[in-house]
């Protein structure tokens, strides 16, 4: 029993040929169909091609179809796979972009006391259950603009017990969604450091109890850290992956942010799968990235440039340097207050000069190299799942050309529609 989209007047596969991110002029490849179709049901894609193909097809493969949705005037892609959240938290900070307006910087605000700090005493403060429930409504607001994956991270607890809770309110939604989400979780317990302690004493909790316990616990696939000027060096970074690396989680890093020290050394040191952020990234450093022995993959968030009103990441320049680039919203409280993917895609596009077809491999294929889901998702291909999205215009261009406008129609997960408008 399969169901067929028909008549789709562009059909984006964003297909992986190469097995490989795609990087430098392979990044502007979409694989687009005109006027083509997709079969599918709950256990994947079935196949893919043109319409003039169909009937034979059809006939060939014996297929029984149960349902038929025509997408004559629509664009039909793979879901958008936003790889760089911080989905679970409490509390808001609305003040504090009051007082980013009126002058005062983001580590201004964080040396007064406020920041990530503000939301950790917030989430100690919630229980898990009331942290699902507001978490829940924000997975509805990501699926509004087309998303289908998500990775969330911890790093608003600071101490055990709470990195454990947002975890936790990851692994259950991620069994349990109303919309058949895949949730990835990373621990990022060394996103800032708390109040009662000395960094060396937090260091060593995130080393000796945490990693191990939530290893043991199965409850991240990735490890995280901050590394900038007050918060993790370059060396504390590197303690902090290897040992996440020794209990099997893989290593990602927030670096570059807003001052240069050394992260993308540690991440390449590391097998990092993503090094995040970037806005200040040096030409030596795109250089080395460039040169990296495995598939690094460089996720550009340029919702926070846009949010802090500072730099945006060198997206041309690491595509000129065939680093393979993915973007995400970096949705979180303080830098970057959006679910909202295609905003993302519009400032990348009139903000960091990529084009439109740069831009949907990154929010599709590329990140969902950069969570290593990449069998599964990312592109319309025959066994990948069905993840897949339709916009009510006929050019994919309009996607991004007519900016602001949500015009998702229908959004498709696992072979399930869980979103139409
Ligand atoms: O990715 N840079 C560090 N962490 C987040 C911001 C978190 C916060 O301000 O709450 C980020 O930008
Ligand atoms: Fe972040």
């Amino acid at each position: 029993m399969f169901t067929l989209i028909k008549n789709i007047t562009n059909l984006i596969t964003c297909k992986d040929s190469a097995k490989k991110p795609k990087k430098g002029k392979e990044q502007n490849k979409i694989d687009l169909i005109n006027d083509g179709f997709v079969v599918y049901n709950r256990k994947g894609i079935f196949c893919v091609g043109k319409m003039i193909e169909l009937n034979k097809i059809l006939k060939k493969e014996k297929i029984i179809l149960t349902d038929e949705i025509d997408a004559k005037g629509k664009v039909v892609m793979p879901g958008f796979v936003d790889t760089h959240t911080h989905f679970v938290f409490a509390g808001s900070r609305s003040d504090e972009y009051e007082m980013r307006i009126r002058g005062f910087t983001y580590e201004e605000i964080a040396s007064k006391g406020g920041g990530i700090r503000v939301t950790v005493n917030a989430v100690r403060n919630i229980s898990k259950e009331e942290l699902e429930k507001i978490t829940i409504k924000r997975l509805k607001r990501f699926i509004e603009y087309g998303t289908t994956t998500i990775e969330g991270k911890s790093g608003y607890g600071l101490d055990l017990d709470n990195e454990i809770k947002i975890l936790e309110v990851i692994k259950s939604l991620n069994k349990n969604n109303p919309y058949f989400l895949d949730l990835f979780p990373t621990f990022l317990g060394a996103h800032s450091i708390p109040s009662n302690k000395t960094k060396k004493e937090y260091i060593n909790e995130i080393c000796n109890e945490m990693i191990p316990e939530i290893s043991r616990r199965k409850l991240a696939m990735f490890i995280d850290v901050f590394c900038e000027k007050d918060y993790f060096s370059p060396k504390e970074t590197d303690k902090i992956l290897y040992t996440g690396r020794k209990f099997g989680l893989i290593p990602k890093v927030h670096t570059d942010q807003f001052n240069s020290i050394g992260g993308i050394k540690v991440a390449l040191k590391n097998n990092a799968v993503s090094v995040d952020h970037l806005e200040v990234l040096t030409h030596r450093d795109i250089k080395l990235l460039s040169s990296a022995k495995h598939n690094i993959i460089a996720t550009l968030l340029p919702g926070v440039s846009y949010f802090l009103d500072i730099p945006y990441p060198p997206a041309r320049k690491l595509i000129e340097h065939n680093v393979p680039v993915a973007l995400a919203t970096d949705f979180n409280p303080g830098s970057c207050m959006t679910e909202n993917i295609q905003i993302i895609m519009s400032l990348a596009s009139i903000k960091m000069k990529m084009s439109i077809e740069e831009i949907i491999n990154a929010v599709t294929i590329n990140a969902a190299y950069a969570i290593k889901y990449n069998n599964y998702i990312g592109s319309i291909e025959k066994g990948k799942q069905a993840d897949i999205i339709i916009f009510d215009t006929p050019s994919y261009k309009d996607i991004i050309y007519n900016f602001g406008t949500n015009q998702i129609k229908t959004v498709i997960k696992k072979g399930n529609i869980i979103l139409e408008r």
